[in-house]
């Protein structure tokens, strides 16, 4: 089969469990690439704990100009490291690329693949099916701060949040026209304007003045602390749902419960034209890191998104259909209760997809 496009992307397994899922992601799209002639060129890049303790470097110099100028998309494993306590590398290569590549919108999709797998009593597969829209670039995220005194009972710290208007109202107009694509009828916006007056004015000001441009989707509001109860108590009544930077990576934590756990929570960081950085929603994961038993479903899921992203979506499809086969029938990892090791669940997506090709 012939190539029509080259899809170059650059590989950034991390630490921890990052480099085993992966590792394994690399083996779904590269048994894709051969049967469907995608062209993808996929580029490692040893950025993460190893090199920043060697060679005290997190993103090298020129890295973002490079990513923007030569590669289509970069698919990310997790950084977190017990030796570098203050994530200084983490927030110099992650933060360091959705910010300094402007990704303003995080997508991440809340979707029960299995009924068996949803924590709430008679909710599953039909009631939790919404996705997450996570302000990226803003917010406490943007190491605007300083200490006073530090050490000294009378130190003060403080951290910044930064809301701009063109910030906000880029991220609630994606959120909308998302939801205007893909038939989705409600976007519900939280945030915790009661209390935090100035950035929450600002986000509800904008978000009223939006409304009326989308007179075919329902605009809700909701606190985030209520939010964060409705996400339990009736996540049926979620759609879209768009959230400021801190906000939305809590209740996305919330939501990957919703599906069954971090192991299957799926996450891409756009800006439309741009080049796209697709995640899954963990970290790093110490506490099982070179035991063999990561979950590679939420990598899978998150391949599927940047394939998407990448204009090939009829395969992106087969792995969505892979990973909910994975679910319904095949093994399982410790954290969704099985015995499966992570070279397990590769074997059965391998297999269904090279049955489906
Ligand atoms: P974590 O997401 O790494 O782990 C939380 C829990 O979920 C752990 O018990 C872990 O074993 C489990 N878990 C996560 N992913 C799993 C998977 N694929 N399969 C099976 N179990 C899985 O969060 P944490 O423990 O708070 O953080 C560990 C490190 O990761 C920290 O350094 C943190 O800063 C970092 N972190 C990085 C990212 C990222 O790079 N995007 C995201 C979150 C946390
Ligand atoms: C995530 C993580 C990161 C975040 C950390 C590791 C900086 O929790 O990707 O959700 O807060 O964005
Ligand atoms: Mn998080």
């Amino acid at each position: 089969m012939s190539v029509d496009r080259r899809r170059r992307i650059a590989v950034v397994p991390g630490d921890g469990i990052g480099l085993e899922v992966i590792a394994e992601q690399k083996k779904v799209l590269r048994l894709l690439d051969e049967r469907r002639a995608l062209g993808l060129e996929l580029v490692d890049k040893d950025w993460g704990a190893e090199r920043w303790l060697r060679e005290k470097v997190g993103l090298p110099k020129g890295a973002l100009a490079d990513l923007a100028d030569n590669y289509d998309a970069i698919t990310f494993g997790a950084l977190g490291d017990p030796r570098i306590p203050d994530m200084a590398h983490g927030r110099e290569i992650l933060l360091g690329m959705r910010q300094g590549l402007d990704l303003y919108a995080n997508m991440r999709p809340v979707l029960c693949m299995d009924d068996s797998l949803s924590p709430l009593k008679g909710k599953g597969e039909r009631e939790i099916d919404f996705v997450c829209f996570r302000e990226n670039t803003e917010d406490l995220y943007v190491s605007t701060g300083g200490v006073f005194k530090e050490g000294t009972p009378d130190e003060i710290a403080q951290d910044i949040s930064v809301n701009t208007r063109k910030g906000v109202e880029r991220i609630l107009r994606y959120a909308f026209e998302y939801a205007k694509k893909t038939g989705r009828k409600k976007v519900t916006m939280t945030d915790k304007h009661n209390a935090v007056r100035f950035g929450g004015g600002l986000w509800k000001r904008t978000f009223e003045a939006l409304k009326p441009q989308y007179p075919d989707i329902v605009a809700e509001h909701l606190f985030v602390d209520v939010a964060a109860m409705e996400f339990v108590r009736h996540p049926e009544r979620f759609d879209v749902v768009v959230a400021n930077n801190l906000f939305g990576d809590i209740l996305t934590d919330l939501g990957s419960a919703l599906m069954g756990g971090l192991g299957l929570a799926a996450s891409a960081n756009i800006h439309p034209g741009r080049i796209g950085l697709f995640e899954p929603v963990h970290g790093s994961a110490p506490d099982i890191a070179g035991k063999g038993v990561a979950n590679p479903l939420a990598a899978f899921s998150t391949a599927a998104l940047m394939l998407d992203f990448l204009d090939a979506s009829a395969e992106a499809r087969l792995i969505d259909d892979a990973v909910r086969a994975c679910l319904k029938r095949g093994p399982r990892t410790p954290d969704l209760g099985g015995q499966g090791k992570t070279g397990d669940v590769t074997e059965f997506v391998l297999d269904e997809l090279a049955r489906t090709l």
